[in-house]
């Protein structure tokens, strides 16, 4: 059976983690979630006082860090450096200082190369931002996802509790749409949809649909069809 490689863009909390994870497990294949590569790289940045604007020492930071992540049901648990990150990568501090960090050319350049070395095996689903547009600008399906920010909102909120923590629905907005500007005005790989991906809008769909429509993409090419 052939193993292809499928690409899933999107704007921040578009459901992208989610859907790569199950339609992974669907087909059997190994989900990387890239934005979590990138906030590891911020945790560490932070971690060590580095201040943001310091390109040089977070290039190098970048450089000698290991990062390795792992399947688990939840999504990728991530190690940095043989450490488990999963829940310290999901903080606020991280999600506000993540699209700086990620808009470096020497950090992307980095992450992109692990990336690409993973893909290379096939039967992989990476998630992120420009996966589709600079990663695997040759992947075999492309997929863009979108939703309404109230809805994307609403739905970080949920995930926000059930870790413990009440964020208000207003600020969760503006945070999205301030992590969204950033990641598509930056000059290095921005966030774009690749002219030749397949936009799916999660607005009104549940998880069980916007799998659905994934998979049945990923079969018909799998099958030749
Ligand atoms: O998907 P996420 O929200 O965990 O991603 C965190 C940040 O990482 C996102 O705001 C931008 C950056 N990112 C990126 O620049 N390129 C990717 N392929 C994935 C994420």
């Amino acid at each position: 059976m052939r193993k292809i490689v499928i690409a899933i863009d999107g704007p921040a909390a578009s459901g992208k983690s989610t859907t790569a994870r199950l339609v992974a497990q669907q087909l059997d294949y190994l989900h990387i979630d890239t934005g979590a590569m990138y906030r590891a790289i911020t945790l560490r940045v932070l971690q060590e006082n580095i201040p943001l604007g310091d390109v040089e020492r977070i290039k190098a930071l970048a450089e000698a860090t290991t990062i390795r992540l792992e399947r688990s049901d939840q999504g990728n648990k991530v190690f940095v450096d043989g450490r488990d990150v999963t829940e310290a990568i999901r903080s606020a501090k991280v999600t506000v200082n993540v699209s700086t960090v990620s808009s470096y050319q020497s950090v992307r350049a980095v992450l992109v190369r692990e990336q690409r070395r993973i893909a290379a095996q096939g039967g992989v689903v990476l998630e992120g931002r420009d996966i589709g547009t600079v990663v695997l600008p040759n992947a075999d399906l492309k997929i863009y996802m979108v939703a309404d920010v109230a809805k994307r909102a609403e739905r970080r909120k949920k995930e926000l509790a059930l870790m413990g923590t009440e964020v208000d629905h207003q600020k969760l907005e503006e945070e999205i749409l301030e992590r969204d500007r950033q990641d598509s005005t930056r000059e290095s790989s921005p966030l774009r949809k690749a002219p030749d991906a397949r936009e799916l809008d999660t607005s009104d769909l549940t998880i069980d649909k916007q799998v659905e429509f994934v998979v049945q993409q990923a079969r018909k090419i799998i099958e030749g069809n």
